[in-house]
């Protein structure tokens, strides 16, 4: 009987591929107490996201680089990190729009850091135990009086509408490890712990907002913030970081929530 021939598959077609350089912040505890950076020269196609160009030299180049992601979609905030200066998602940065790309070539190179102000566990990932920390702090969750209602708690679409935005955070930490205050501070309960709070000190429904604005009150709480906005530029979501810490003062000053 013949033997049957694989059909030849054609070659995969490279021309759309670029070089881009990745600078990357290194950093393993276990091997040295310094920090360095280390270039990765990638060829990648740039509509790609920097999160694939990640992939790429884990698998491809470096088992050994470590970062956090899951949903690659944008949705579990795991992938925050400093890419060319600024707190973005790794997944949602294509690398066409930060390489600079000319004749097939970045000009600039992709450089990529762990969050500040927090401290790096290795190469891109930081404690984040005391972000979660203050969430907790906030008390995240309905809290009401009396009995168990026997049918939902109803609430007019003006009233949802109230803290609509502040359902939209994903707990990244973008925005509270671009803040100074926080880099100086890290006492400063941060922005994404007050955007927690907002969304339920302005649920009609919830009876626990006066607790909350008293420990926003404290010498850690919203009067740290000074109004510098880095905080709404970093947010993924969009969110109105700083009109929310805003609001907040406003209902300490008026009581008026
Ligand atoms: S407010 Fe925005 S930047 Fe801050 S943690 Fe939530 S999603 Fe991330
Ligand atoms: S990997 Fe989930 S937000 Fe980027």
């Amino acid at each position: 009987m013949a033997t049957p021939t694989l059909e030849k598959q054609p070659a995969a077609d490279t021309g759309h591929l670029v070089t881009v350089t990745f600078r990357i912040r290194r950093f393993d505890p276990e091997r040295s107490a310094d920090a360095y950076w280390q270039d990765f020269e990638l060829r990648i196609d740039p509509k790609e996201r920097v999160l694939d160009g990640l992939h790429q030299i884990k698998w491809e180049n470096d088992g050994s680089l470590t970062f956090r992601r899951s949903c690659a979609h944008g949705i579990c905030g795991s992938d925050a990190m400093r890419i060319n200066g600024k707190n973005r998602l790794a997944c949602k940065v294509l690398i066409k729009d930060i390489a600079d790309v000319k004749d097939g070539v970045g000009t600039k190179p992709v450089v990529i850091e762990a969050m500040k102000g927090m401290t790096v566990l290795k190469d891109l990932i930081v404690d984040m135990d005391p972000f979660f920390q203050a969430y907790r702090d906030m008390m995240p969750f309905l809290i009401t009086s009396g009995n168990e209602p026997t049918r939902e708690r109803r609430q007019s679409p003006r009233d949802r509408e109230r803290f609509d935005d502040t359902t939209k955070c994903i707990l990244c930490a973008a925005c509270t490890s671009s803040c100074p205050v926080f880099w100086n501070d890290g006492q400063y309960f941060g922005p994404a712990a007050i955007v927690n709070a907002h969304r339920f000190i302005f649920d009609s429904r919830d009876e626990g907002g006066e607790q909350r604005l008293e420990i926003l009150n404290d010498r850690d709480g919203v009067w740290r913030c000074r109004t510098i906005f880095n905080c709404t530029d970093a947010c993924p979501r969009g969110i109105q970081v700083t009109k929310a810490i805003q609001e907040v003062k406003q209902a300490l000053i008026t009581r008026r929530f």
